[in-house]
């Protein structure tokens, strides 16, 4: 990456600056923003097909939102307001979500009745009605149970036996997935249940996903060398987080993410140390703003450095605290200080993404990828609640040092060190509040990522590795900043990428 004249020349006068401070320069382009390579990484062996990570908020980033984000190519970072257990189901719910071999298939014993059966799935959320059957006395494979036998099931007293298919189809340990889909397709099957020498079921295809894998329709899909989906997941600091990166890594977590509010210190050096000592994981490290924490983050051992104290939308940590650095300059210092050392470690923009302007602007100052939190939170597939007022729709957003936040999960105040602090004591670092509603996910994303493309065809970039290298920047006044709203005018019709503010 070149240095960035606007930046050093700021830097040299202790200026700091932030996405508005700023734009992009242009380029001689040969490049069209539909044909833009997009690729990029979020840790040092996790990689991304867009640069969006959705950020690990209560009311950002459950299970839904991460399943989604990851099929369109970014990772979801699943939030630690939750207990180990619940996290660690949230994080198989997506592993599992997309499966070219399901290794450990659900199975149902052949003497179970339909409304156990039935019952275990209402109570498990299975969305799938295949059911392989399994011999209780030699766990052989007997039957399998698809969803036509519930349908024509009289009696849900009857037993698993009595109404599944006996001897299926199978095929032996070890089939591909390209044999796999000629077999269920020449023999017009939905599943393949694998079996090995003692006829004991060891895994199953299905054909949508097996399709999905061969037809390419997956092509967006961020995956990881098994075509599960990826996801990441947050830990905090100390023997808890210990306990709860085991649990993830368990139920194969991609990369970790040790979140707290000041990454710099020793309490997450030596997490990150135990952890990357216990585990074989990528584990991302934040949150920093200065060259000199991102040094000691990488020499203990980070594989991805995230980078943002204070941007954020709901943030009121400079307020607060008095601290923090323009996001722009904290992005650059940190990604310089890398490359000076020749560290192979992604930086994460994290927080004050308003518009896809400021992804192109963050990428230019050297970061690999974005994280955004109310950009997402509006979303169908966030887990915040859906409101009305002002005749519009609204979901809830709030910050993870919010009152509320903090008072609801004890992640929340360890992140902004206040384990000790008695509930009505809480010195808040965040806003509790409402984003309007945007719809789907897969819409918000295209319109974040389209207007990265066009400003990677302005700048000549043809890849994300090439914004980071020629991207050059205009320091702007406040006169610039109103010229590039839109002025003078009556706006009638709001546009998809644009919010018109009062
Ligand atoms: P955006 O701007 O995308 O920012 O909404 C999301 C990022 O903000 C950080 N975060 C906080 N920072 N107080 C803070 O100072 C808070 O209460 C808070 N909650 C979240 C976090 O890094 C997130 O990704």
């Amino acid at each position: 990456m070149k240095a960035k004249r606007a930046l050093e020349r700021a830097r040299r006068e202790d200026l700091a600056l932030t996405f508005d401070d700023v734009r992009l320069q242009t380029n001689y382009s040969e490049v069209m923003p539909d044909d833009v390579n997009l690729e990029t990484r979020f840790s040092r062996n996790v990689g991304l097909k867009i640069p969006i990570v959705s950020a690990a908020m209560d009311t950002v980033t459950e299970y839904e939102l991460a399943i989604e984000l990851a099929k369109l190519g970014g990772i979801g970072v699943i939030h630690r307001g939750l207990s180990i257990k619940d996290q660690a189901s949230q994080v198989a719910r997506v592993k599992h979500h997309l499966n070219a071999l399901i290794e450990r298939p659900i199975f149902v014993y052949d003497d179970e009745t339909i409304s156990a059966i039935l019952q275990r799935k209402e109570q498990k959320k299975y969305k799938f009605h295949s059911f392989p059957v399994v011999s209780r006395k030699d766990s052989g494979l007997v039957g399998i149970i698809t969803g036509n036998d519930f349908e024509f099931c009289i009696h849900n007293s009857q037993l698993a036996k009595e109404i599944m298919t006996a001897k299926p189809l199978t095929a032996p340990e070890g089939t591909t997935l390209d044999a796999a889909y000629d077999i269920m397709i020449g023999e017009k099957k939905k599943s393949l249940p694998l079996v090995n020498e003692k006829g004991e079921l060891c895994g199953m295809y299905v054909l949508t996903d097996v399709k999905r894998i061969k037809t390419r329709s997956a092509e967006t899909y961020n995956v990881d060398r098994r075509n599960q989906l990826r996801v990441a997941a947050a830990v905090g600091i100390g023997e808890e987080a210990l306990e709860r990166a085991g649990e993830l890594v368990r139920n194969n977590v991609d990369v970790i993410v040790i979140d707290t509010a000041h990454g710099d210190s020793i309490a997450v050096t030596e997490t990150l140390k135990r952890i990357k000592e216990k585990y074989s994981v990528d584990v991302v490290v934040g949150n920093i703003s200065v060259g000199n924490s991102a040094l000691r983050l990488a020499e203990a051992g980070a594989d991805g450095i995230k980078v943002g104290q204070g941007p954020g939308s709901i943030c009121t940590t400079r307020r607060v605290a008095g601290i923090g650095r323009p996001q722009v300059s904290a992005v650059y210092d940190c990604a310089m200080a890398i490359q000076k050392k020749s560290y192979d470690i992604p930086i994460c923009a994290d927080g004050g993404i308003t518009s896809s302007g400021d992804i192109t602007v963050a990428i230019g100052a050297g970061a690999y990828c974005v994280m955004m939190g109310s950009a997402l939170a509006g979303t169908d597939e966030s887990p915040g609640k859906k409101v009305f007022a002002d005749g519009r729709a609204w979901k809830s957003y709030r910050g993870m040092g919010s009152i509320g936040a903090m008072e609801d999960s004890k992640s929340s105040r360890e992140r902004y060190l206040q384990t000790r602090t008695g509930k009505n004591q809480l010195i808040s670092e965040g806003v509790e509040g409402l984003v309007p509603f945007k719809g789907s996910l897969s819409d918000v994303v295209f319109q974040y990522i389209g207007g990265l493309r066009r400003g990677m065809g302005y700048v000549g970039a043809g890849t994300i590795a090439e914004l980071r290298d020629k991207g050059q920047f205009d320091r702007i006044t406040n006169a610039g900043i109103v010229e590039s709203h839109p002025h003078d005018v009556k706006i009638t019709v709001e546009p998809p990428n644009y919010e018109v503010r009062d």
